[in-house]
C-alpha cells in the first residue's frame, strides 16, 4: 500500500530501477537506498535521479523522487570487481575537476589506498564527493544550469555508450574517454592549459582508466557519428549542444558557442 517502503540494496541499476518503481507505484512511496558499488555511492544514490534505459536512448523514462534515506557502508566494496571500483573513481575525479581541486589532490595522493579500499581514505573521498554532489543538486534539483555541470565527461560519453548499445564499455569508461575529450576541447579551445589536461588524464590513467577511444577499441568509430549522437542525446538543447568544460581543475564552465568542427577536432585528437 501507500505506506510501504522499499529498499533498494546494490548498485546504481538496482537504485534506478528501484527508485522509479518507488517514484511511480501509487504515485510515490517511500524508499531507502543502500548503495553498493562505488559509483552508487558517490554518484547515483546522490540527487533523487530515477531513470530506466529505452531503445531509443539512456536514462529515456524516468522521475525524480529524493529516497528517505541513503546508507552507505564502503566494506560493501570489498567484494567489488577492481574495474567498478575504477568506474566509481570516475565520477570522484569528475567532482575533483569542475569543482574541488583538494578532492582531486586527495585522490592523486592516496590512489594506491583507494584502490586497495583503505577504509580511512576511501570513507573520506567517498564523503567528500557525495557532498560535492549533494552541494550541486541541492542548489539545482531540477537541473536548470547548474546540475548539468555534472555532466562533465558525459556527453561525449553517453554518445559512446549510445552507439555501442551499452555493450563494449562501462559506464564509467566511457565517461573516462569522455572527460579527456572534455579537457582536450577546452585546451583547443584555449580555456584550459595543456599541464592541467594531463594532469586530469594522468590520474585517470593511474586509477587504471582509459583515456583514448583506442584505449576502449573504439576509435574505429568516426567522430561524425559520435557528433551526431551527441547532438540525439536528450541533454542537447534546442540546436546548439550544451558543453560542460573546464578553464582550470576544480573550475567549471557551460558553453553552447562551440562550433562543430572544433568538437570533431577534439574528438579526433582523443581517439589514440
Ligand atoms: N540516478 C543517477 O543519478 C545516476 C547517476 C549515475 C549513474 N546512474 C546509473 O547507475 C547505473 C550504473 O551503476 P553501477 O555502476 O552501480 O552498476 P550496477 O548496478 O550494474 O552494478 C555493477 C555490477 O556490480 C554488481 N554489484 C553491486 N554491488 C556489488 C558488491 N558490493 N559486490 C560485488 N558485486 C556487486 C552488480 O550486480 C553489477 O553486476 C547505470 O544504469 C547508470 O545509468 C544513475
Ligand atoms: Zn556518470
Amino acid at each position: 500500500d501507500r505506506q510501504s517502503l522499499l529498499v533498494a540494496l546494490g548498485g546504481g541499476v538496482i537504485g534506478d530501477l528501484s527508485g522509479f518503481a518507488a517514484a511511480t507505484f501509487m504515485r510515490g512511496i517511500n524508499w531507502v537506498q543502500v548503495p553498493t558499488t562505488l559509483l552508487a555511492q558517490v554518484d547515483a544514490s546522490v540527487g533523487g535521479k530515477t531513470a530506466i534505459n529505452h531503445p531509443k536512448g539512456k536514462n529515456l523514462i524516468g522521475a525524480f523522487h529524493q529516497p528517505k534515506l541513503v546508507v552507505i557502508d564502503s566494506n560493501t566494496l570489498k567484494t567489488l570487481p577492481l574495474r567498478e571500483i575504477r568506474c566509481g573513481l570516475v565520477e570522484i575525479i569528475k567532482h575533483g575537476v569542475i569543482m574541488d581541486l583538494p578532492l582531486l589532490e586527495q585522490i592523486e595522493q592516496y590512489q594506491t589506498e583507494l584502490l586497495n579500499l583503505e577504509t580511512e581514505v576511501l570513507t573520506d573521498v567517498i564523503a567528500q564527493s557525495c557532498r560535492d554532489k549533494a552541494w550541486v543538486v541541492k542548489n539545482d534539483e531540477k537541473e536548470a544550469d547548474l546540475r548539468s555541470t555534472l555532466n562533465y565527461g558525459h556527453t561525449f560519453g553517453h554518445a559512446l555508450e549510445t552507439l555501442t548499445d551499452y555493450h563494449q564499455c562501462q559506464h564509467g569508461e566511457a565517461v573516462s574517454v569522455g572527460m579527456n575529450c572534455a579537457a582536450q576541447l577546452s585546451v583547443n579551445l584555449g580555456l584550459l592549459d595543456q599541464q592541467d589536461l594531463q594532469r586530469q588524464n594522468q590520474l585517470l590513467q593511474a586509477v587504471g582508466l582509459p583515456i583514448c577511444l583506442a584505449d576502449l577499441q573504439l576509435d574505429g568509430i568516426s567522430a561524425t557519428d559520435l557528433l551526431r549522437t551527441m547532438y540525439l542525446d536528450k541533454k542537447a538543447s534546442s540546436d546548439r549542444l550544451k558543453l560542460i568544460l573546464t578553464p582550470a581543475l576544480g573550475q567549471v564552465v557551460i558553453r553552447q558557442d562551440v562550433p562543430d568542427d572544433e568538437i570533431l577536432k577534439a574528438i579526433e585528437m582523443c581517439k589514440s
